[in-house]
């Protein structure tokens, strides 16, 4: 089922037409002969995958299962190794690939198949004719590079969240998706659980009165950083190094750097803040109605460090505020890691924890209260955010994260991020999309990139 707007203001449905229709001037949309009919073979929106590591190894084996679209390719750097999230799994683009192939041999007589291409260079996948779509699940300094050429090259793209690793790269995204007509879902995935979707509509109904506070959690670190003094390890066989760097600056290797812990440090992205907050501060934003907007003052309150030296250099402990300009106030912190959003009211709150799965009010009677369908802004996708992907590249409709919300979720995060580095309160035109008097704050909305790797 594509995604239907159960109710939506005339805003977002303006927002959406004239998205389309400036989409459309830029440049018409002409849907891959692969997307039309049933799902025959030849029928189904065909994916390569960029990064198939600790998200990005699970995500294709959801989007395999579902028939409407075929996976002809992945990438990664990575050969194949274990030394991810979990040290039991072994990723990379040959057990991907392995993967691939023994999915679709199960349904064949022969028992094989050989059909999926194996690449190192992302830009292998993007140059093929004959794929419509990537997923793109690879380390956040790597986002706004890979979606601006395949969105340029035609490819519709799953991006994972955080959508990029500036306010700037981001940027850059919606322009590039907006400007070649194309689809993207950002892969904050709790906007495809109904649970959720149930916070935004008891908040916008008002059945806890006006929203006065909310509180966004983020986690720390949750892996050991190599302390002062550690030192360069030899970079192991069949790990692309120099590729997995990219537009970075150049830094020597050693294995806490890269698989997984890459967030952990500011050259790669943006530490929990972003990693918890592009799930936590998302809810919020939706919730608040802010999915076009944010905050206009965003405070440091309280960021903790490793010691000077140590591997990982992004906050562990972090608590940032922000104010919108309706007077709410949203804590973001490092808090107790189940709990994602609370949002409190006059006449109650609302809780979601563990990753959606969990959903309380205050008083408890709230939560059966029926909120009716003139709620703004609460939309229903198929609850399935991948297939929800997939439905949209199909019928040319906005998914359920569209890559304006990414960006708008994850600059919440950003700002905390610049305000938390600089020990400051940043004063941000949401409008505009500025820092308003402050100009060390605003020179980090980008990051000087590598020349070797303009998008
Ligand atoms: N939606 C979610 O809930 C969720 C959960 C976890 C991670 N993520 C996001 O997924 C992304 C990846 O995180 P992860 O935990 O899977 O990291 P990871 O290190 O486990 O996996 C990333 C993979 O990308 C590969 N890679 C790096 N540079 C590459 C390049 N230039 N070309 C091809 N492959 C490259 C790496 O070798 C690795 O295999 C991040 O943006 C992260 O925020 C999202």
């Amino acid at each position: 089922m594509p995604h239907n707007h159960k109710s939506e203001s005339s805003s977002r449905r303006e927002f959406i037409k004239t998205s389309a229709l400036a989409a459309a001037a830029a440049a018409p949309y002409f849907a891959p002969a692969s997307v039309f009919g049933a799902n025959a073979p030849s029928n189904r929106v065909t994916l390569g995958f960029i990064g198939v590591g600790n998200q990005g190894f699970p995500v294709m084996q959801r989007f395999l299962e579902n028939d409407q679209c075929q996976a002809l390719a992945v990438c990664d750097v990575n050969r194949g190794s274990n030394g991810y999230k979990d040290d039991k799994h072994f990723y990379g683009r040959e057990p991907a690939r392995d993967a691939v192939e023994g999915f679709y041999a199960k349904s064949k007589e022969s028992g094989s198949y050989k059909g999926c291409e194996a690449y190192n260079d992302f830009r292998d996948i993007i140059g093929r004719k004959d794929i419509d779509a990537v997923v793109i699940a690879v380390p956040d300094h790597w986002h706004s590079i890979m979606t601006v050429q395949a969105a340029k090259a035609g490819k519709d793209v799953y991006c994972e969240k955080p959508l990029g690793l500036t306010i700037g790269d981001q940027k850059a995204m919606v322009k590039a998706v907006r400007e070649n007509g194309r689809i993207l879902q950002t892969g904050s995935h709790e906007r495809s659980n109904p649970n959720v979707r149930r916070l935004v509509e008891i908040v916008q109904s008002g059945a806890i009165g006006d929203v006065k506070r909310v509180v966004a959690n983020v986690g720390r670190h949750n892996m050991i950083s190599p302390g002062p003094g550690w030192k360069p390890m030899p970079v192991p066989e069949g790990f692309d190094y120099k590729m997995w760097l990219g537009p970075a600056p150049d830094a020597p290797y050693h294995k806490d750097r890269c698989l997984y812990r890459f967030r952990f440090n500011y050259d790669y992205a943006g530490s929990q803040v972003t990693n918890f907050g592009a799930h936590s501060l998302d809810m919020a934003q939706w919730a608040l109605g802010m999915d076009k907007s944010g905050p206009v003052l965003v405070e440091h309150v309280y960021a903790d460090y490793l010691p000077k030296g140590s591997l990982f250099n992004a906050a562990t402990y972090t608590h940032f505020r922000c104010t919108y300009d309706n007077g709410i106030v949203l804590d973001c912190m490092t808090g107790v890691p189940e709990v994602r959003c609370i949002i409190e009211g006059t006449e109650g709150s609302v809780r979601v924890e563990n990753q959606g799965r969990n959903f309380f009010t205050i008083p408890e009677g709230i939560k059966a209260k029926v909120c009716g369908t003139d709620v703004p802004d609460v939309y229903v996708s198929n609850d399935d955010h991948q297939r929800n992907f997939i439905d949209c590249v199909k019928s040319r409709e906005e998914p359920a994260a569209s890559v304006e919300v990414g960006h708008r979720s994850a600059t919440v995060c950003h700002l905390g991020n610049i305000a938390l580095r600089l020990k400051t309160k940043v004063k941000w035109d949401p409008v505009n999309e500025q820092i308003i008097g402050n100009k060390e704050a605003s020179a980090m909305m980008n990051r000087p990139t590598n020349q070797a790797w303009q998008a």
